[in-house]
């Protein structure tokens, strides 16, 4: 049974909502996730996890979030990254995504290896972002 790491960040529920799909997705597989939100998990967990998703929406001007997501992503090295399996998602309103692409390419400069190029939803995710998270999580726990 592996052991999946779901750790979010959001202020209206539209990443929370992306991060419970993916949680969903890990037991369906037959994983076992843990869901987190940024304030409540650790590099401790991040390291003891064999497979990775990390939710953040699109803020300030396309960025991380920066009063608990940047600080977080900022502490984390190739010692917890490195090989590991890593799913990105987040919600967006009015950008393009930059803010996933540079998130996407900074992860994979500490060696993760991140899925694809990132789950975006514009606002609340519709039915198709729900079920590319649910697949993101049996993808991640298998
Ligand atoms: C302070 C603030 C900054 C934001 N900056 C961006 C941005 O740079 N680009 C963008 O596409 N959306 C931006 N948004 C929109 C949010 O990403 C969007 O509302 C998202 O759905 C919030 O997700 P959540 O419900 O998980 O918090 C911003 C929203 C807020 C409140």
């Amino acid at each position: 049974m592996k052991k999946v790491l779901i750790v979010y960040w959001s202020s209206s529920g539209n990443t929370e909502t992306m991060a419970k799909q993916a949680a969903r997705g890990v037991e369906e597989a037959g994983g076992e996730p843990t869901l987190k939100t940024f304030g409540e998990a650790s590099v401790e967990l991040v390291k003891a996890a064999e497979a990775l998703a990390f939710g953040c929406p699109a803020m300030g001007d396309e960025a991380l979030e920066e009063e608990e997501v940047e600080p977080f992503i900022g502490k984390l090295s190739r010692a917890e990254l490195e090989g590991k399996p890593l799913g990105l998602f987040g919600s967006y309103d009015w950008g393009d995504g930059q803010w996933m692409r540079d998130w996407v390419e900074r992860m994979k400069g500490l060696g993760a290896k991140v899925d694809g190029e990132g789950i975006i939803a514009q606002l609340e995710p519709d039915k198709d972002a729900c079920d590319k998270c649910l697949e993101l999580g049996k993808r991640l726990a298998v």
